[in-house]
């Protein structure tokens, strides 16, 4: 079966989270490295714990808790202002840079994202990158109201775009997302933006390990769930070359 639709993740795929950490250590200087890889992990932390709870609140709700739980945790005081800096940086977060082109070498195909994000972020996030000239659609799993990797929320993918699983090519950088969409049935790719060995070569090279070091080792290798993509790649570009028909 030809892929009729490619579906992307956005945070962490499209997007860059990292991308923050210039806000984060202006506001908080010293803390800039630590807050923003804590963040990220308490965000998804919080968007799992609230599917399994079945007490959804949106991701917006969840990535102002994860910070406010960070900046706690760091004994940060902060005034509000410098805290809906750091957040609204979440709706310009730093395309990858080969984002755009490579939506457009894929068109004519159906071109998505399905995210975790809410509608108002993921809405002013496509339109402030100019992404939203390519996309067909941008779908929020707030219409499900539970968080990927529920298959609720891959759902959403056949509903909006009227394709079956297996027309479709999910495409994601994180590897619990990878695993939720594989055991879905739709069609993977990951992108596989850091090495086991570059992983490796972080631990030894200094004693000390970097919150970033710590970052990759938690959230950018393949888990051991069972659920292995399709097609591994370092980089989006790389997905054209992949795609047969
Ligand atoms: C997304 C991130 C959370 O759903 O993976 O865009």
């Amino acid at each position: 079966m030809s892929i009729k639709a490619v579906v992307f993740d956005a945070y962490g795929t499209l997007y860059d989270v990292q991308s923050v950490a210039e806000i984060t250590e202006d506001a908080f200087p010293g803390y800039g490295e630590i807050i923003t890889q804590v963040w990220r992990i308490k965000q998804l932390e919080y968007s799992w714990l609230r599917s399994l709870m079945r007490r959804y609140q949106d991701f917006a709700a969840v990535t102002r808790d994860s910070l406010a739980y960070t900046l706690r945790v760091l004994g940060l005081a902060y005034e509000s202002e410098a805290f809906e800096r750091v957040i609204e940086k979440y709706l310009h977060l730093d395309p990858y840079p080969d984002a755009m082109s490579t939506l457009a070498a894929l068109k004519p195909r159906k071109l998505a994202i399905l995210s975790n994000g809410s509608p108002d972020m993921l809405n002013a996030l496509v339109r402030n990158s100019g992404l939203d000239r390519l996309l067909d659609a941008t779908i929020s799993v707030d219409a499900k109201k539970i968080f990927k990797p529920s298959p609720q929320a891959y759902e959403l993918v056949g509903e909006e775009l009227g394709t079956g699983p297996d027309e479709v090519l999910f495409v994601s950088s994180n590897p619990w997302d990878v695993a939720g969409a594989k055991s879905f049935g739709l069609n993977v790719a990951w992108i596989e933006r850091v090495t086991p060995e570059a992983m490796a070569l972080a631990c030894v090279e200094n004693e000390l390990v970097a919150p970033l070091t710590m970052f990759k080792a938690i959230r950018t290798q393949m888990d051991e769930l069972g659920f292995a993509p399709d097609h591994r790649v370092r980089s989006l570009s790389e997905l054209p070359g992949i795609i047969k028909g």
